[in-house]
C-alpha cells in the first residue's frame, strides 16, 4: 500500500464504506477488503452499480437545480471519494464563484480531495464525524469558505443511511434546520427497504462489516427528516424520479433503485 493517494494512516483491511462506493462507480481509490464487499453486494444486488450511478445523477441533478435558481454555497457531508462529477464542478459549470465545502471521515475520501482542490480558493476538505454536526458548523475553514448567514444547501446524499437510530440522524438535519437561514436547502438521498424488504436487510447484513452500516429506512422515515422544510416538487421519491433530465433514462419500475432523493428548503 504505497500508492501516492493512499494516506499513512489508512486501514485497508476493513472494508470502508467510501471504498466501496468508489469501486462501484469505476474508481481505482480501493482495496481488496473493499473489492470482497462489493462483490458480496453484487451477489445480493447485480445492479448494484447502475444504483450508485442513479444516485450520482440525482445528486447531479439536483446541484444543478440549485445552482440555477441562485444557491451558491454548499455543504457535501458524507461527500465520498472524488469521482465524476463532483459538486464543485457541477456547481462551478453553472455559477464560478459557488462555494463548496466536503466533508467525510474517510481517509482516503479526504486525502483525495484535498489532493484535487489544491489552490481553490472557493472550495475546501474537512475530515470530520457527521454525527457530531455542532463540530462541522463551527469549523473555521467551513466558515472561511461559507456564508451561514446567507443560504447554503446542505447535502446528505447517500449518507444518513450510514447513521443508526441510536446516533440520531434526526438530530444531526436538526442540527442543519437551525444553523440554516430562510432559503437553505437540504438535498438528501437514502437507502429504502420499501420495494425489497429481503435485499436490503442483507445488504445491510453484509455491512455490518465495514466502517458504517446500511440501515435501511421507510418512505415514512425518511419523510420525516424534513421535518421543518418545505419539499420542492417532486417530493420525496425514487431516485430517478426525481426532476429527470435528457441523461435520465426512463424506468418502468424505479422502485428497483431501492433508495428514495428529495430536495427542501428552509422556509
Ligand atoms: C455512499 S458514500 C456517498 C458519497 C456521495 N455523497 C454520493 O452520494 O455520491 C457515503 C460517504 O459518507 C461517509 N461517511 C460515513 N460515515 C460518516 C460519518 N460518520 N461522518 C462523515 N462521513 C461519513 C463515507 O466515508 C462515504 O464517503
Amino acid at each position: 500500500m504505497d500508492a501516492e493517494w493512499i494516506p499513512p494512516e489508512v486501514d485497508g483491511r476493513r472494508p470502508s464504506v467510501a471504498r466501496v462506493y468508489d469501486y462501484l462507480l469505476g474508481g481505482a481509490h480501493n482495496f481488496a477488503s473493499d473489492r470482497d464487499l462489493a462483490t458480496g453486494l453484487l451477489r445480493i444486488e447485480p445492479k448494484a452499480r447502475e444504483l450508485a450511478r442513479a444516485n450520482r445523477a440525482f445528486l447531479r441533478r439536483a446541484v444543478r437545480t440549485l445552482a440555477e435558481a441562485g444557491v451558491d454555497q454548499f455543504v457535501d457531508i458524507g461527500s465520498g471519494i472524488p469521482t465524476q462529477g463532483n459538486v464543485h464542478e457541477i456547481a462551478h459549470a453553472v455559477n464560478p464563484a459557488a462555494r463548496v465545502v466536503y466533508i467525510d471521515n474517510d481517509d482516503v475520501a479526504v486525502a483525495h480531495s484535498r489532493s484535487i482542490l489544491v489552490g481553490d480558493e472557493r472550495a475546501a476538505v474537512i475530515q470530520a464525524d457527521m454525527r457530531r454536526p455542532a463540530e462541522i458548523l463551527a469549523d473555521p475553514e467551513l466558515n472561511r469558505v461559507v456564508d451561514l448567514s446567507r443560504p447554503v444547501a446542505f447535502l446528505l446524499v447517500a449518507a444518513l443511511h450510514l447513521i443508526k437510530d441510536e446516533e440520531d440522524p434526526a438530530g444531526i438535519v436538526a442540527a442543519l434546520h437551525e444553523a440554516g437561514v430562510p432559503g437553505a436547502h437540504l438535498v438528501l438521498s437514502h437507502l429504502t427497504h420499501e420495494a425489497d424488504p429481503g435485499k436490503t436487510a442483507a445488504i445491510g447484513k453484509l455491512y455490518d462489516r465495514a466502517t458504517s452500516p446500511a440501515v435501511s429506512r421507510s418512505h415514512a422515515d425518511i419523510l420525516r427528516f424534513f421535518d421543518g422544510w418545505d419539499l420542492l416538487d417532486p417530493g420525496l421519491v425514487y431516485l430517478p424520479l426525481w426532476r429527470p433530465d435528457d441523461e435520465t433514462a426512463v424506468e418502468d419500475r424505479p422502485e428497483r433503485f431501492l433508495g428514495f432523493g428529495g430536495v427542501a428548503r428552509r422556509p
